[in-house]
């Protein structure tokens, strides 16, 4: 499958772990990778070129951080933008029909702050509704989402893992070698979930 990465990160210089995804994304054969704050800086979204980069592709991968409970704010311009009537939805818009959406997120608050009984009281998966119902609503598959919690308090053999599964990942994604079947009776997975999700 052609795998789109589309990057969302303001503070680049401040990451410690989703700039290095990126590297790892950014080098692989047949993996389209953008860098939406790199390509952006001024917000002003090229709605044309952004609307065909979907078109050639059969997977959407989002990589971002968790913000404030959501995308950062240049990935909900883009939605805003680039997901137009009569191109992402509507009765002549079904371009998008039949892709997949995947989120690729890292998060600050831990697998319990994500819990009824933890600090954010909801499930990690919920925060992601509006992106999931978008994807939805355009006829796109939203596959659960590829997640790291805990990002800002993780040694670096953990960091480390993470950062090499990420190619991987979408190295099966794009050989097919990735098993979508098992991968949507989940709610959400990480790293160690591709020892099962990935076929050799
Ligand atoms: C402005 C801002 C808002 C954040 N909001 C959240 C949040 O709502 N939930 C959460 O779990 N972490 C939140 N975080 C923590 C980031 O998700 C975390 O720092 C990031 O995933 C680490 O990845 P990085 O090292 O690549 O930046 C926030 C961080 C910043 C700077």
């Amino acid at each position: 499958m052609r795998v789109l990465v589309l990057f969302a990160h303001p503070a680049q210089r401040n990451s410690s772990i989703n700039v290095a995804m990126a590297r790892q994304a950014q080098r692989l054969d047949g993996v389209t990778f953008v860098d939406l704050y790199a390509e952006y800086p001024r917000f002003s979204i090229d709605i044309d070129l952004e609307q065909r980069r979907l078109a050639e592709h059969d997977v959407i991968v989002f990589q971002f951080p968790v913000f404030w409970y959501s995308t950062p704010a240049l990935l909900k311009q883009w939605q805003d933008l680039v997901l137009e009537y009569g191109f992402a939805y509507g009765p002549q818009g079904q371009k998008l029909a039949g892709k997949h959406v995947l989120a690729s997120v890292t998060t600050g608050g831990s697998f319990t702050d994500y819990s009824t009984d933890g600090g954010n009281r909801r499930a990690f998966e919920q925060f992601l509704f509006p992106l999931e119902q978008t994807a939805n609503l355009c006829g796109m598959t939203f596959l659960p989402p590829f997640v790291l919690h805990s990002a800002n308090h993780l040694n670096s053999s953990e960091a480390q893992s993470h950062i090499e599964a990420y190619p991987k990942l979408l190295g099966a994604l794009r050989d097919g070698t990735f098993d979508l079947g098992a991968a949507r009776k989940l709610r959400v997975f990480d790293r160690t979930d591709l020892i099962e999700l990935v076929r050799d």
